[in-house]
């Protein structure tokens, strides 16, 4: 069974890149289909690059052939289709100018493989949609499988698998860390034709994971609160398959705040319903104002964050609201923050009553393009839209496999959101790294605030590959 998924690493091609005075030389093997039966051939294939080194029989940075972990970046964003992506230069819109994780990845001895996914702008031949959720968690599954049942031929460990994603992509890389082996994405990956392999993974590195997203309104309105102007974008995806937002502003209507009330409410009952303890005692709570011990939580990490900027030698005195005495950073105040930033987003942020953002059309079916995934969002709606299928809600998102319940759930991950960044609330990642804590203790995870980040990822590749390459030589 499933001959047709083996892979013969034939026919690849040895090429050197030089990028900003720096060069990389690897062998590329491109377009491998990763199922038997795609439906979107284009978005079902993925890239592999390994260093040429390897080749030769040597050592790259202490990694060998045969200890080298699998970097596996997807190209996510918006929840759209993801290109099979390639050592280069950063293809998102806010990093064009910056070299792409690939590249650095075989730089420093990492093979690399670069699954293109199918998402909510993804069309068969005959026309029909291909993309609706979960179709981007089982194409990057199908890819981890794929990798698996080549692991006598693929260079590198495929024990070592380590996922990358940013934004929707970096929400699809904390999927896959959480929900390996789940049966509930077994006929999904029969229907397509994956390998019958095991598809957990090593390690999972998320940069501002747009995630959880039936709690993410809810959770915008208590960091957002009462700060009622909006610049936000509408996502498009251009001929290049390339995401662009495009900007439009605005002011809450009455009922907007009305709602933002009511959503602030709904929140403070979700966290207390969550029952999160840090150290084993503590709980994280919120009283009816919003205050509590769940947002000291919060106001921790951004002074932690803080304090590693002061000691990276950045000047804070651009920033009024974090209190510094002597080299030491003694307060923050997140109401001052969050008025400097202002609101991106308008009310609700995610579960939009005209149905038209990108996690609307994610939960689409073949004759409603746009759906909703909160009972709040359908409440408002204003033109006769459904809410998605609760299983589909479900197996979109990682709180709902964090226990490992039904589930293999990797053993590190490394979590990152900016503290500029207002795409969702802060306390969404947070809410995820206390439960992965708090659920197994043993488990390895990293979670910052990044200082004066806004919405990108990758920006601190030295460290992230440093991490990568300890954990995987260490386990
Ligand atoms: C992304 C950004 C968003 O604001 C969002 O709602 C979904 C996805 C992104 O950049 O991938």
């Amino acid at each position: 069974m499933n001959d047709r998924l083996k892979w013969k690493p034939d026919g690849g091609r040895t090429e050197t890149l030089e990028l900003k005075g720096q060069s990389v030389t690897y062998r590329a093997f491109r377009n491998i289909p990763y199922v038997e039966h795609p439906v979107c051939p284009e978005h079902q294939k993925m890239n592999i690059f390994v260093p040429e080194e390897y080749f030769r029989g040597e050592s790259v940075n202490g990694l060998t052939v045969e200890t080298a972990p699998i970097f596996l970046p997807n190209a996510v964003g918006a929840y759209a289709a993801g290109r099979a992506d390639a050592p280069g230069m950063n293809f998102r819109s806010w990093g064009r100018d910056q070299i792409n994780a690939l590249f650095v990845a075989l730089q420093k001895g990492f093979v690399v493989a670069a699954p293109a996914s199918r998402g909510r702008n993804s069309v068969k031949e005959s026309g029909e949609t291909a993309g609706a959720a979960p179709a981007c968690i089982v194409d990057l599954k199908a890819a981890v499988r794929f990798l698996r049942h080549n692991r006598d031929v693929i260079p590198g460990n495929t024990e070592r698998i380590i996922s990358d994603g940013t934004s929707a992509g970096g929400a699809l890389s904390a999927l896959l860390g959480v929900s390996g082996n789940s049966a509930d994405y077994e006929p999904y990956l029969r229907e397509i034709g994956a390998a019958e392999e095991r598809d957990d993974i090593f390690a999972a590195i998320c940069f501002c994971p747009i995630m959880n997203l039936e709690h993410a309104d809810m959770a915008y309105e208590w960091l957002l609160d009462g700060l009622n102007d909006y610049h936000s974008l509408r996502f498009r995806v251009n001929e290049e398959g390339t995401v662009v937002g495009e900007p439009y502003a605005g002011t809450l209507t009455p009922e907007q705040e009305q709602a933002s009330r009511e959503l602030r409410a709904m929140f403070v009952e979700y966290v207390n319903g969550l029952h999160l303890c840090v150290n084993g005692t503590q709980e994280l709570s919120l009283d009816a104002q919003g205050d509590g011990t769940f947002k000291d939580n919060l106001v921790r990490y951004l002074m932690a964050s803080a304090q590693r900027a002061l000691d990276e030698g950045a000047d804070l005195s651009a920033a009024p609201y974090v209190t510094v005495e002597g080299n030491r950073v003694t307060g923050f105040d997140l109401r001052a923050h969050m008025e400097r930033l202002q609101r991106m987003k308008p009310v609700p942020a995610f579960d939009d009553w005209e149905g038209i953002s990108a996690e609307n059309e994610l939960f689409q079916t073949e004759t409603e393009r746009f759906r909703h995934f909160t009972e709040f969002g359908l409440a408002h709606d204003t033109g006769g839209r459904s809410l998605a299928e609760p299983e589909l809600i479900h197996v979109m998102n990682p709180m709902e496999y964090a226990d490992g319940q039904n589930s293999d759930v990797a053993r590190h991950f490394r979590i990152r959101y900016g503290t500029t960044d207002c795409h969702t609330s802060w306390a969404i990642p947070m809410i995820f790294a206390e439960t992965l804590k708090q659920k197994d203790p043993s488990l390895d995870v990293d979670f910052q605030l990044a200082w004066d980040k806004s919405h990108c990822g990758d920006y601190d590749m030295d460290d992230m590959f440093a991490w990568a390459k300890e954990i995987s030589l260490a386990d």
